[in-house]
């Protein structure tokens, strides 16, 4: 990291790489704005039956994300799969667990957006996205969508919504980012890291 640099985190869950590829994407987009840098961090995943704690660093991708990552980030791009129309239950999880930093108000008054995966076109993405939303609204943070004067929201026939960006993945996870998902996960990334850089 470049400690000159604004720090904006992208923090999201992926099991099978969706979540993960809109997630790379919108990092560009923050990454194409001057002074910005994109820091991808990921939750473990959580079990119903006790078991062994995993791994302090991951086997592959990216790292978990700390307390100093949360206080030290200048903006928050927060991205679940869609579990029956909600956030994954690992991310709900891990914000659960933020109460020091909402006692702290470490998060207030920065900006954040939120996006996501489905298996289907009409699998419950803005259901998930309005409710990622609302945690971030507790931490008081300022929540940023996608305005239509991006015309490929209105192009789109597969993912990409005024609440944030999202993928359709397909039934087997196999689809791979459409022009206009990787056009809106691009300007979502670079709106965040422009608002970043006027509140900061
Ligand atoms: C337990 C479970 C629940 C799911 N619920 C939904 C759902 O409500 N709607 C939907 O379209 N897809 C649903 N899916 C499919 C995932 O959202 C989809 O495969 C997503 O792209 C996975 O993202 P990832 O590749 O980042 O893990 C569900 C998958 C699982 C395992």
């Amino acid at each position: 990291m470049n400690p000159t640099s604004l720090n904006i985190l992208v923090l999201f869950y992926s099991q099978n790489g969706s979540t993960l590829n809109l997630a790379r994407q919108i990092a560009r987009g923050i990454e194409s704005v001057a002074g910005c840098e994109a820091v991808l961090r990921t939750v473990p995943k959580v079990s119903t039956v006790c078991e062994a704690v995993e791994n302090e660093i991951p086997d592959r991708g990216a790292p978990y994300v700390t307390a100093e990552d949360l206080k030290n980030c200048a903006g928050l791009a927060l991205g679940s799969p869609t579990r029956f129309g909600n956030m994954a239950a690992a991310m709900k999880y891990f914000i659960d667990g933020t109460i020091a930093q909402w006692l702290g108000a470490e998060l207030s008054g920065k900006p954040a957006t939120v996006f996501t995966s489905t298996g289907s076109l009409h699998g419950g993405q803005e259901s998930t996205l309005l409710t990622m939303m609302l945690p971030l609204l507790h931490h008081g943070m300022v929540i940023s969508g996608i305005p239509f004067s991006e015309t490929a929201l209105s192009r789109t026939q597969s993912g990409g919504t005024p609440y944030g960006a999202s993928h359709v993945a397909g039934h087997d996870g196999s689809a791979v980012l459409s022009a206009e998902e990787n056009e809106l996960a691009f300007a979502q990334g670079k709106r965040l890291a422009e608002l970043a850089v006027k509140l900061a």
